[in-house]
């Protein structure tokens, strides 16, 4: 008998937390929710609304809009992981632009934003069995996670997997601009005053700069079955 577990995963910002998280959900059939994707998606929602661009930031308009929000995720066969709808539309590709990344790190710094959010998370992690990743999920979201992960890699690195994956996606992107933005998100997400990006005392390291997909998964689903056994 394996008992349901919480696996928290935090992280900076393109650490391949959220290829290692639903790897993880597949092989043990739980719940992957990406929170870097609500983020995102309360992000867009305040772009449309002309509450917040690179020139302008409408804290209060947002705030006072934010139960118009709803963010839900939809399993997608074909793909094999849930896809991001805000207001009922699907929108997991709208929150991968580089405008988007431009800005979500400073609406999560809005208090009434997380809070809204994290109950939500908290809310679909109650029956366990569920693979988070972000960068508050071990010390705010679950604290009582038995299972943390803490990822980092080099920012060069970090910078290059991402613009790999956006040329792969067709996206016209430059290297610099990339770079650029996985810092300058890194040091928001970490000075923040609001749950910042630090490591929980009891999660695990993995600096997977140099280190496959395949031997990562490995050791990852070692200390899961030290937990679920
Ligand atoms: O994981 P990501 O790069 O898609 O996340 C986008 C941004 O959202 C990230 O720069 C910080 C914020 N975020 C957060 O503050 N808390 C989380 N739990 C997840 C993401």
């Amino acid at each position: 008998m394996t008992k349901k577990i919480t696996i928290a995963i935090d992280g900076f910002s393109s650490t391949g937390k959220s290829t290692i998280a639903k790897e993880l959900a597949k092989e043990l059939e739980y719940i992957y929710v990406d929170t870097g994707a609500m983020y995102r998606a309360v992000t867009l929602y305040a772009m449309q609304q002309n509450y917040v661009s690179i020139n302008h930031f409408n804290t209060e308009a947002l705030i006072n809009d934010i139960n118009n929000i709803s963010i839900s995720f939809v399993f997608n066969e074909t793909l094999g992981f849930a896809e991001v709808y805000l207001n009922g539309k699907n929108v997991e590709k709208e929150i991968r632009t580089i405008d988007v990344s431009k800005l979500v790190s400073k609406v999560a710094t809005i208090s009434e934003v997380r809070k809204k959010l994290v109950l939500e998370q908290q809310d679909m992690g109650k029956n366990k069995g569920i693979v988070m990743d972000g960068r508050d999920i071990g010390t705010v979201v679950f604290p009582d996670a038995e299972l943390k992960l803490f990822m980092t890699a080099s920012a060069d690195k970090r910078a290059k997997r991402r613009y790999k994956e956006l040329l792969d996606r067709g996206d016209s992107v430059n290297y610099e601009e990339i770079l650029q933005n996985v810092q300058e998100r890194d040091r928001i997400d970490s000075t923040r005053k609001d749950s910042p990006l630090i490591m929980a005392k009891d999660a695990v390291e993995f600096d997977n700069s140099d280190m496959g997909l395949k031997e990562q998964f490995e050791r990852i689903m070692s200390l899961v079955n030290d937990k679920i056994h």
